[in-house]
């Protein structure tokens, strides 16, 4: 099996090398604009083999040549955020690189799978869709993991307990009106409201949804990346080995949950198809209704979008 990863900065090299390290494919292509700099990359990372022990090959490139025939397609390439941007100040300059990007990969790859990272997300996956014509299952993007992961590693940290035995649920688009389910969150199996109070609930769901900001500004230049990168190849992995994990990620909505026609952060069946299945969980009043309001600032986001 085949995967490429267009963009090779932060989150795209990071990918590769979690990908190739848990040899979850026989091949890895890294592709960027940046001349020489995939291919110095992704011949460091393969210099790395013998040590870690692994044979994914890595290869890299500024061409599609060499993308050809990829199973799965993981697109990061465009700008990340600076302190003080939104992901929505994104919108246009990446929409245009989107664009092209999908146009390329399509073209030599027609049977992908993609997996979009590029920001900001819910609308990076909708060009993707519409530039590539293909079938919505396959097509998503990353996002569900990412927040849900953030969730789980705050709760673990206030709880002192290991992060393994959380679970937890955000629904709803990448940013800050994302969705956390508190009442869906649990520590092996224990409803997550029976061992904190409301308000430190509270206060992890805050954290969580300005989690990506909470990096941004601390790096003070470019985004977040390894926890990033390791949601991504959780995705590849559920893939590529056909094990219909059940995940949050950002998926084509025709009527679930009430929405229509955009990417939103819901919980699906990934296997080698891609989407398998939306799951549907039931909603309180208050959960429905700021899913319908992180659908509207996605919505609001398409309607700037020039295709
Ligand atoms: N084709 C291929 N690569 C491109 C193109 C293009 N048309 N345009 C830009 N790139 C490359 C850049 O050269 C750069 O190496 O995309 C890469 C982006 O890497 P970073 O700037 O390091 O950004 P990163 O942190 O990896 O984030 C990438 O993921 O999480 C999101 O918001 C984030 O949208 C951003 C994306």
């Amino acid at each position: 099996m085949k995967v490429s990863v267009i963009g090779a900065g932060h989150v795209g090299e990071m990918t590769a090398m979690r990908i190739a390290n848990k040899e979850l494919v026989d091949e890895v292509v890294l592709v960027d604009i940046i001349e020489g700099m995939p291919q110095g990359k992704s011949l460091d990372m393969w210099e790395s083999a013998p040590v870690e022990g692994f044979d994914t090959k890595l290869t890299g490139s500024n061409g599609y040549e060499e993308t050809a025939g990829s199973d799965v397609t993981i697109i990061t390439a465009g700008l990340a955020r600076k302190p003080g941007m939104s992901r929505d100040d994104l919108l246009a300059k990446n929409t245009e690189i989107i664009t092209d990007v999908v146009r390329k990969v399509t073209d030599h790859s027609p049977e992908t799978i993609i997996i979009m990272v590029t920001n900001p997300l819910d609308v990076m996956a909708y060009v993707a869709l519409e530039v590539s014509g293909f079938e919505s299952h396959r097509v998503m993007g990353m996002a569900g993991i990412l927040d849900t992961a953030r969730f789980r590693s705050f709760v673990a940290l206030e709880l002192d307990v290991s992060v393994r035995d959380i679970q937890a649920m955000v629904l709803g688009g990448h940013g800050d009106t994302m969705v956390p389910l508190p009442r869906y969150a649990t520590v092996a199996g224990i409803p997550l409201p029976d061992l904190l109070p409301q308000d430190t609930i509270d206060a992890i769901v805050k954290r969580t949804r300005g989690g990506g900001g909470e990096i941004v500004s601390l790096l003070k230049e470019g985004s977040a990346y390894y926890a990033p990168s390791a949601a991504v190849t959780e995705m590849v992995e559920a893939i590529t080995r056909d094990s219909k994990r059940i995940l949050p990620c950002a998926a084509w909505l025709t009527g679930e949950y009430g929405l229509n026609d955009l990417f939103m952060g819901v919980p699906v069946k990934l296997g080698s198809r891609g989407i398998e299945e939306i799951l549907e969980v039931e909603l309180n009043d208050q959960e429905q209704s700021a899913l319908q309001t992180s659908a509207d600032h996605v919505k609001s986001n398409l309607e700037k979008v020039d295709l």
